[in-house]
């Protein structure tokens, strides 16, 4: 890494390590069945891509884009749905894929709009959780790692839509 703004938080390895582990484990929660995975754009999409190719269960993918709006964002907790799904969700084993819990306010939200359409079960899983940020309670069905309050990108994090390319996970210093 030779930009010294940049800290590594999580290795590639690191992060391929864990996810190798939530596969096992959803493959044997899932064992004969065949969940919908749903990603939410955008920085989930690295997250989701490397974990079904480890999942040894036969899995459906699907993408939601949401954006809060305006400035009042963090407080407001309204989010807006910019792209929905393509199908129905009714009666199917539901997953959404994120790759970080902040405030808690978009997972939040798209729990319970997407239970009013009635899947048959509805689970999170989260590469990255940062607690510290909750400000509405919010627990994972599954999380990668728990981090603390810095700001981070890389791995489909981005900071201004730049370094969501970045393998590692890391701490952007001003
Ligand atoms: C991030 C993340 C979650 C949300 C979590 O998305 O992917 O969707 O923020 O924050 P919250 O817990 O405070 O609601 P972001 O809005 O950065 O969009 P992006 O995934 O397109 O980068």
């Amino acid at each position: 890494m030779t930009d010294e703004k940049l800290e590594v938080m999580l290795t590639a390895e690191q992060i391929g390590n864990r996810i190798r582990e939530l596969a096992a484990q959803i493959s044997k929660d899932y064992q004969g069945k065949n969940p919908l995975l749903i990603g939410v754009l955008k920085g989930a999409v690295i997250f989701l891509s490397d974990l079904i190719r480890q999942i040894e269960v036969p899995v459906e993918i699907d993408f939601m884009a949401v954006s809060s709006y305006g400035v009042d964002t963090d407080s407001s907790g309204v989010v807006r749905i910019l792209k929905d799904l393509e199908q129905s969700i009714q009666g199917k084993d539901v997953l959404i894929v994120e790759d970080i819990v902040d405030t808690g306010l978009t997972l939040n939200y798209l729990r319970e709009n997407l239970i009013t359409r009635q899947p048959k079960t509805l689970k999170v899983i989260t590469l990255l959780d940062k607690p510290d940020r909750r400000k509405v309670p919010f627990e994972p069905d599954y999380c990668g790692f728990i981090i603390p309050d810095r700001f981070v990108i890389g791995y489909g994090l981005d900071y201004g839509e730049d370094y969501r390319h970045l393998a590692d996970l890391c701490i952007l210093n001003p």
